[in-house]
């Protein structure tokens, strides 16, 4: 660590038109210095430089500070980073203090390691240019890609040969350990992870190869199109962009950033001249990813492909990126076209043009979209609209939004002051949501660094504490899971007193007991009065039903879809087992009684097995069952319209089809909020009932109950606001 009397000696000697200098020609004009912005692209200068006070100031962009900023800014150091390289220049010897050793070691480890990808990156080179095999398989693969050679090195381009400890070898062989191989994923039980691909370096934003991608070259073998590198102490996967490093110093220039979802799409883009491009690679975009083009542009245009999953995907996007701040514009391309093939097919000139041309704004694009699906449905219009107006309540910037406002009630026919209204109500909501998000935040800093804390519940099949309120039905052990891992934490602590907490089982997987699956009647303590049996017929007319049915049915239909795929295959858990066990303690709060049936039936069956599958629901002897399971298995999966904002999260993940575990939690999480969210309105009636009535035992039960009912809102809260993406 640089010594603070040493930082300020630099920061004094640093001369604000030596520093920029280096990068800009200055001229004269008075007491101040004026050049061409480096930050952006200009042809008349408004880059300005004052000697005097040792400050830049930009009067086109706006960028602006001392030397010390001009040096992050433009190379992106961090501030020790600029410090030394402004005392190298004056030729300055700074004065060290010594750091923990800890500390040493960890930077030493991460050098280390990155020494490593730098050796295999070399290693994978030298395969692809000099080796027989790989100019014969890799070579020639990227050639008849049209990628030249200028651009395959400056992307890091290589070739891993099909012998599975070629770089095994010769990594030892140079002196490396096999733990740090290992460390990085470069091998796995002595034997190469990449092997018989073309290779792809994935670089930091200083340059450094963090990791790899190897792309498979046959095509009848069931292997992924792609691998890459795993989680490692030098790779996290949300915080890196592909091609970051090539392109950052274009994107501040154009001050706009292209996303795409490929390798190949940005290195052909680069190709062709359109060098600001970054690629999410294949997976969404993550708050990180968004932070970290927010270093370089406030202006993103999202570039996906054409087809279903590149729509999605912009979709979800979008959402992220307005999280950061960031302006958002989105690209589709034609049909069965990626930016590399529609690049390649109609050239640099027109493929701008397209850009401009098809470019929408992310309201007009996700609006656009979803009335489109909508078609003349009411309820889905309407739910449309609601859904791009919580995307436009993500807008931050008051004056941005209004001006969203207008143009999206133009566009609509909608009364400018009824969609003021619902955008402010959503960015109220949003708010709400922030504000609990810091308390959890909080909440989580108070409790310690994370080693310290009692592990997270296990997600065994049970995900969640028990349900307060209401005993769980005959008290059976396992109705209400105690919140295993997690019980020392106080905030849990009174649950047992109260005797809710239960035993619960100790594999997650025993079943619960028998008494549990008696004929419905006998079904735990009085349900109270059902409502009528019906419910399901009145689905066609949604203005009868409230929240909470549609929910019901919702997961009656999720149960019989998808109940028997598996939740967690290692575990032999499926999602219908998974989904009943965490509902277990809510089932005296159904309102549907074909769904809460439905629950019954799969916690019967998933007692010895899997949850059933489809067919034992299309097949039963209930007619409503069967006509719900016909409605479950025909109908594209969707989620009930009132489902309102939180839709919205489950419209961001994957069909249930590619994704059951996130989709089940996520199901979960939202299903109990509701019956939470309901217990506590029925439980403030309560207290109020009590104070009023004078009765001191019963006011301090339910202020009890209602204490943990908040806490159970919290975190639930708290985990949706995390499951995003
Ligand atoms: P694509 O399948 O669109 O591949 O996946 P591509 O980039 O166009 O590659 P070419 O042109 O067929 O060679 C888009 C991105 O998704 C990730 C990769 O980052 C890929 O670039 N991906 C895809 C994976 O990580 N694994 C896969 O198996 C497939
Ligand atoms: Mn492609």
């Amino acid at each position: 660590m640089i010594k603070e009397d040493s930082v300020r000696e630099v920061i004094e000697m640093a001369r604000v038109e030596d520093i920029v200098g280096d990068y800009v020609n200055l001229r004269r004009r008075g007491q101040n210095m004026i050049g061409l912005c480096p930050f952006h692209n200009e042809k008349t200068p408004s880059f300005n430089v004052n000697p005097a006070r040792n400050i830049y100031k930009c009067f086109g962009c706006g960028e602006g500070g001392d030397p010390v900023k001009f040096l992050m800014t433009l190379e992106q150091l961090s501030f020790p980073e600029a410090i030394r390289k402004i005392a190298a220049r004056y030729n300055f010897k700074l004065e060290e203090v010594e750091v923990s050793e800890e500390v040493k070691e960890e930077r030493r480890e991460k050098e280390s390691l990155l020494l490593v990808n730098e050796f295999a990156r070399q290693f994978y080179e030298d395969q692809l240019y000099n080796t027989d095999e790989g100019k014969s398989v890799g070579l020639s693969y990227f050639k008849s890609r049209g990628f030249r050679k200028d651009v395959m090195q400056k992307f890091g381009l290589g070739y891993a040969p099909f012998k599975r400890d070629a770089l095994f070898k010769a990594a030892t062989a140079a002196g490396y350990k096999p733990e740090q191989l290992d460390k990085l994923g470069l091998i796995r039980n002595k034997k190469d992870f990449f092997f018989d691909r073309v290779m792809f370096t994935i670089h930091n934003l200083q340059g450094k190869p963090i990791a790899f991608a190897g792309r498979i070259l046959k095509t009848n073998v069931k292997a992924p199109k792609y691998v890459n590198s795993p989680e490692t102490e030098v790779y996290h996967k949300s915080d890196v962009l592909y091609g970051i490093y090539q392109a950052r110093q274009s994107i501040r220039k154009l001050d706009n950033v292209y996303m795409v979802e490929g390798y190949t799409d940005v290195i052909s883009l680069h190709q062709h001249g359109v060098t600001n491009v970054v690629a999410t690679s294949g997976t969404s975009l993550t708050p990180g990813q968004a932070r970290l083009v927010k270093r370089q542009t406030e202006n993103v245009t999202l570039l996906y492909d054409g087809d279903k999953a590149g729509i999605k995907a912009a979709l979800r996007g979008v959402d992220v990126l307005l999280i950061e701040g960031l302006n958002v514009r989105v690209v589709i391309l034609p049909d069965g076209e990626d930016p590399d093939s529609y690049m390649q097919k109609v050239g640099t000139t027109a493929f701008e043009k397209f850009l401009v041309d098809s470019r929408r704004d992310f309201l007009f694009f996700k609006s656009d979209l979803l009335l489109e699906e909508a078609g003349d449905d009411v309820a889905a219009r309407s739910e449309a609209i609601r859904s791009s107006i919580s995307t436009l309540a993500l807008v931050d910037d008051p004056l941005k939004r209004q001006g969203y406002v207008q143009q999206f009630s133009g566009r609509l026919g909608l009364e400018e002051s009824l969609l003021i209204n619902l955008v402010n109500t959503a960015v109220a909501e949003r708010r709400e949501k922030a504000k609990r998000d810091a308390e959890r935040e909080a909440r989580r800093r108070q409790r310690g660094p994370v080693g310290q804390r009692p592990a997270r519940r296990q997600k065994e099949g049970y995900d969640h504490a028990p349900f307060p309120g209401t005993p769980p039905p005959n008290s059976a052990p396992a109705a209400a899971p105690p919140p295993k891992a997690d019980s020392s934490d106080e905030n849990w602590a009174g649950m047992e007193d109260m005797g809710w907490a239960g035993g619960g089982e100790e594999d997650g997987w025993g079943g619960p007991p028998d008494a549990y699956f008696g004929p419905e009647p006998g079904f735990g303590p009085d349900p109270g009065p059902a409502p009528s049996e019906d419910s399901l017929d009145r689905v066609g007319s949604p203005l009868i039903l409230t929240g909470e049915t549609y929910q019901e049915l919702d997961l009656a239909r999720l149960l019989i879809r998808h109940g028997s795929s598996h939740y967690d295959e290692e575990q032999h858990l499926s999602v219908g087992t998974f989904l009943t066990r965490n509902i277990a303690d809510l089932l005296n709060d159904f309102d549907a009684p074909i769904a809460r049936k439905v629950v019954l039936m799969v916690m019967e069956v998933s007692a010895n097995e899997l949850a059933p599958p489809p067919e034992f629901f299309l097949n039963h002897e209930d007619e409503k069952i069967r006509q719900l399971a016909i409605e479950a298995t025909t109908k594209k999966y969707s989620m009930s319209p009132n489902w309102r904002e939180k839709y919205d999260v489950i419209l961001r993940q994957k069909l249930p089809e590619d994704n059951q575990r996130a989709y089940a939690d996520n199901f979960l999480r939202i299903f109990r909020m509701e019956k939470i969210d309901r217990k506590c309105r029925e439980n403030i009636a309560k207290i109020k009932e009590l104070d009023r009535a004078g009765d001191e035992d019963g006011l301090i039960l339910h202020l009890k109950v209602q204490q943990q009912l908040d806490q159970m809102r919290k975190e639930l809260a708290a985990e949706l606001g995390t499951v995003i993406l």
